[in-house]
């Protein structure tokens, strides 16, 4: 009998332990009951077993639970129950129906174990797995929605890339223009300042002539009227040469460095000598290479007028621009030296830059080289790069020969 009591006492300490009469009537509940549950004793005993059962619980649970028992077999559930506070709990439940010795039922008792956090981690499993399998289903479709989105987006990028490389060559062609208007004031300056000469020339010859032609003398008259006319054509070739300077030649030519280095000075000679420059030029005449001549000759006028202006306001002893052209492994090679004293290391870098300048605006718009790198690059596929050597500006020209 003491070791009955004892096996009682381990059975109850450890489980939560319930006894019922055979309506289902609480007679006895343990320790662990009351913990689990919330209520006490007093509210226990006497009152029926539903007490703690919960809503969600199905009927027809309850029915095999009654089935089972009054037949005088075991059974055993998870059930989901209710506490006084209102919280669920989840016990692992075996019942076992007591009997007499003729075999009557006499009480039911009933040995639970809590398994609340195990059932609620399983539900929230379960949860996350269908959330993950919700997931997977839709994942197809935001994949198909994303890519159709970065398609749409694609397209829409390239268009803007057309629209913007369109803006740029606009820009490009107004650039261009603007350095043309500007050459060709330049131009014009230069037109007056070699016309001034042969017009002074022009009004002594008509002064000569007037006299001759009072004194009669026809011999003197036509030698003047000669004289005359050599001086009119020296002046229309002047527009001459500025006019083929300035045509746009669409077709790329095989055309001669020294020619263009030679027509270049020629148109700037005017400005060159009042600026007391003196230029060298060291150039074989047979070198010659394909592409647009006239835009060569901008590119090499821009950067003599840059050393123009850096000689302004120098006191340099002798003015003097060194322009060669050589043949070297594949390439024609055109180097401009000045000695106006370079270009501050600071900013030589950015010389090229379109917009970059250190003058004044009214005498710089900052695109001169890079007008001169956009020819020698993309009509010329050179290069061009500048530094400062020999107490000037150095700028060399790669132009290769097909
Ligand atoms: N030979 C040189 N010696 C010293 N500085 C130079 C020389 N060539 C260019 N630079 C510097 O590089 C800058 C940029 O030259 P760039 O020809 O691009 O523009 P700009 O001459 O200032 O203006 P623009 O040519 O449009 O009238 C000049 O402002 C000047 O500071
Ligand atoms: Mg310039």
């Amino acid at each position: 009998m003491e070791e009955l009591r004892q096996y009682k006492m381990a059975v109850e300490q450890s489980n939560i332990v319930s006894k019922t009469d055979i309506n289902g009537i609480i007679t006895f509940a343990n320790e662990e009951f009351c913990k689990i549950s919330g209520y006490n004793q007093e509210e226990l005993i006497g009152k029926n077993h539903n007490i703690v059962r919960h809503p969600d619980v199905p009927k027809a649970n309850f029915e095999l639970l009654w089935n089972t028992i009054l037949r005088k077999e075991t059974f055993k559930t998870t059930a989901k129950n209710r506490a006084k506070d209102g919280s669920t709990f989840y016990v692992n439940t075996t019942i076992f129906p007591i009997l007499d010795k003729s075999g009557n039922i006499l009480e039911f008792i009933a040995i639970r174990y809590d398994v609340t956090e195990n059932i609620l981690l399983t539900e929230e499993l379960t949860r996350k797995e269908e959330e993950l399998k919700h997931l997977n289903a839709t994942l197809e479709n935001r994949v198909k929605e994303q890519t159709k989105q970065l398609l749409d987006l694609n397209r829409n990028l390239e268009k803007r890339v057309k629209e913007e490389a369109e803006k740029n060559r606009e820009k490009d062609k107004m650039v261009f223009q603007q350095a043309r208007l500007a050459a060709m004031g330049e131009m014009i300056g230069n037109i007056a300042h070699q016309w001034r000469q042969p017009l002074s020339e022009l009004g002594i010859i008509l002064f000569s002539m007037k006299k001759s032609f009072a004194q009669q003398d026809l011999d003197k008259m036509e030698e003047q009227y000669e004289q005359g006319k050599k001086v009119i054509d020296r002046m229309s070739q002047t527009i001459e040469d500025f006019r083929n300077f300035f045509s746009l030649e669409k077709r790329k030519n095989v055309f001669f460095i020294k020619d263009t280095i030679d027509e270049v000075i020629s148109i700037l000679a005017g400005s060159l000598s009042r600026a007391k420059i003196h230029v060298k030029i060291k150039a074989r005449k047979t070198i010659n290479v394909l592409g647009h001549k006239n835009e060569l000759s901008q590119a090499i006028l821009n950067i003599i007028n840059n050393a123009k202006d850096a000689f302004k306001d120098k006191n340099t002893k002798k003015n003097v621009i060194t322009i060669s052209a050589k043949k070297e492994s594949g390439f024609v090679h055109i180097c401009i030296q000045d000695n106006a004293g370079g270009i501050d290391e600071a900013i030589i870098d950015k010389v090229f830059e379109p917009y970059f300048t250190t003058k004044h605006a009214s005498l710089g718009t900052g695109l001169g080289l890079y007008i001169v790198k956009t020819i020698i690059e993309n009509s010329m596929q050179g290069e061009i790069t500048v530094e400062n050597r020999n107490g000037g500006a150095f700028f060399m020209i790669k132009i290769p020969i097909k």
